[in-house]
């Protein structure tokens, strides 16, 4: 596996004249600004696709593979809550969709309850107890390259499990085997390959028949097509005894035997103990208001409620949305705070349990005006002149995503990962499951880029039993107090800024969900110091203009995201939006 940023991004992965012209433009049943006197972009589209939104009364589903989200809307109509639906949708991706859904990894469950109380579970992996900081450095101090990423010593502990379970004991309303059932009927008799999920399958095929010789999951002597039916026998095996033993059907008994085994076989880390003492942890959500919304997102240890927080504060007092979508001053500010937030993660942000993260300072108005004073829209500041910031007091010390919300107004945003496609692309034999390769978002050396291109520093380093910093922002907004937003996508880096991007699409630029879905992205993490856009995302007016100011921009060749979140519209119907990037499909009823 290469370490190089834009590889990884690919797979997954604005400003203007000061003085626009105002210009509306219709598409379908929505409407939104594009005030933009640029003539240059008038005949670029700003969105992927031209999908159309799925609108429905009662209760909706959006997720990255279209069985699943009908898996969730069936447990809906069946009188399932949003969290009884998640469940069922979380196990039914680790069958359907083999590349991120997962029983191995780890996640964020972000909750809000209809009556406005909201929660929020990390179920994120937690290093081994036999971890150590330089475990990925050779006798010179080098990070050997590949090894958090491929291969048993990549894993972390797995928390999905342990997270499912917690989320049904505490809020779950049907039994636990009503939800298990789907998941199991699915990987006893077999889903058909969509021509997506073939073709990722094929282009993994060396890794997973070297890592796991003599297994045959996921392996077919032709290449995959798309209709070929995946049966996982050992698979469904496994989720049956999860079925009867909730947490002990994974973390103990032959689920476990089979996973130490797999981990001896390996030369890994995990061990019984490491998986006895797996808890997933109920931790308070981060909110914030962003004019009359509020956002109710993860906190670490994720990086992204807070940075998407940080975000979102530093461009509300610019007039984003007289500016225009993409308009030149609104991405050169964009850009400028993404910069600034992504030196923070680096600087500030690991593990809350073993490190004090400064958040309250972090997300306040001083600190997030301050970060800011020396923005220009004359000229782009340079990532090397830009460190993380100072707070008095603080001591240096293939993820998815869903969303669902039913007919009582319960909503659930969870993103999960297995962290790379088919995280360390290691079967645990007989079990039928991959395992992740969480171990990569540490920080293995301090200053080096992580598989996304992330850096990190003492707050990221590697200690036995420390959850690894992530990015995944599955967040919640509320207007006037009311459910308005439920959204979050893979993309590893990428996370916050779509999440970033998408809300303000619909806040300020007026999109449908749809839309903000579909709508060309871009993204800045602080290192390496550039932009990165999808084809489209800026006119060539705009690219000029961010260049001349010495912005550094490269177009991709792939895409930004994979989107899947809801809109509680003001009529009161649900619009879900599937980002048509990929396989994602919205299910309403
Ligand atoms: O937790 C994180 O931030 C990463 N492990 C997420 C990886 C990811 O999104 C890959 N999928 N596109």
């Amino acid at each position: 596996m290469t370490k190089s940023l834009p590889l990884i991004l690919v797979a997954f992965l604005a400003i203007g004249s000061c003085q626009p012209t105002k210009r509306t433009v219709s598409q379908g049943k929505g409407v939104y600004q594009f005030l933009n006197d640029d003539t240059t972009r008038r005949n670029l589209s700003p969105f992927f696709s031209d999908r159309a939104g799925v609108v429905a009364d009662h209760g909706m589903v959006s997720s990255a593979h279209p069985v699943a989200s009908r898996v969730g809307v069936d447990i809906l109509e069946a009188g399932g809550t949003a969290i009884d639906a998640a469940i069922a949708v979380k196990f039914a991706l680790a069958v359907v969709h083999p590349s991120a859904g997962n029983l191995g990894g780890g996640g964020f469950v972000v909750y809000r309850e209809q009556s406005g109380r909201a929660y929020t579970l990390d179920f994120r992996e937690k290093a081994p107890a036999k971890a150590f900081r330089d475990m990925y450095l050779d006798s010179t101090g080098n990070v050997i390259a590949g090894l958090s990423f491929t291969g048993h010593l990549a894993s972390g502990v797995p928390g999905t499990v342990a997270g499912m379970v917690e989320t049904h004991r505490r809020f779950g309303k049907l039994a636990w085997e009503t939800l298990l059932a789907p998941a199991i009927q699915l990987a006893d008799r077999g889903v058909r390959l969509t021509a997506k999920e073939a073709q990722a399958l094929n282009r993994v095929k060396a890794d997973l028949e070297r890592l796991n010789p003599g297994k045959n999951y996921l392996i077919k002597p032709t290449d995959w097509l798309e209709g070929d039916t995946l049966v996982q026998k050992d698979l469904a095996k496994t989720l049956g005894r999860i079925r009867d033993g909730k947490r002990a059907g994974f973390y103990a008994g032959e689920t476990a035997r089979l996973l130490t085994e797999e981990m001896q076989r390996g030369g890994g880390l995990i061990t019984q103990p490491d998986l006895d003492g797996y808890q997933a942890v109920w931790r308070e959500p981060i909110t914030a208001t962003y004019k009359d919304y509020k956002i109710i997102s993860m906190p670490p240890p994720t990086s992204g409620g807070v940075a998407l927080i940080q975000l979102l504060k530093m461009v509300e007092n610019y007039p984003l949305a007289r500016w225009g979508w993409n308009a030149d001053s609104t991405v050169m500010v964009m850009i400028e705070a993404e910069r600034r937030v992504y030196a923070d993660r680096a600087k500030f942000l690991g593990d809350p349990d073993f490190v004090k993260i400064p958040v309250t300072e972090l997300v306040s108005k001083t600190y997030l005006r301050n970060r800011m004073a020396d923005f220009s829209f004359a000229k782009a500041s340079e990532s090397k002149n830009i460190s993380g910031g100072r707070i008095p007091g603080y001591e240096s010390s293939e993820t998815t995503h869903f969303s669902v919300v039913d007919r009582d107004g319960n909503a659930v945003a969870i993103t999960t990962t297995l962290n790379g496609g088919y995280g360390s692309r290691v079967f645990v034999g007989g079990a039928g499951f991959l395992l992740n390769n969480e171990m990569d978002d540490f920080s293995a050396k301090p200053g080096v880029p992580n598989a996304y291109g992330l850096v990190g520093a003492e707050a990221n380093a590697i200690q036995p039993g420390k959850r690894m910093l992530s990015a995944m922002t599955p967040t919640i907004v509320e207007k006037e107090g009311k459910l308005y937003l439920v959204v979050g996508t893979p993309g590893g880096s990428t996370i916050i800024t779509s999440v970033f991007q998408t809300i303000l699409n619909v806040l300020e630029h007026g999109m449908t969900m749809q839309q903000a879905v579909s709508a060309l992205k871009f993204h800045h993490q602080w290192l390496p110091d550039k932009t990165i856009y999808e084809q489209n995302a800026f006119s060539p007016a705009t690219v000029r203009f961010l260049q001349e100011r010495g912005q550094v921009l490269e177009e991709l060749k792939g895409t930004i995201g994979r989107m899947d979140a809801i809109l509680k519209r003001a009529d009161g119907k649900l619009e879900g939006g599937a980002d048509p990037r990929a396989d994602d499909t919205a299910v309403g009823y």
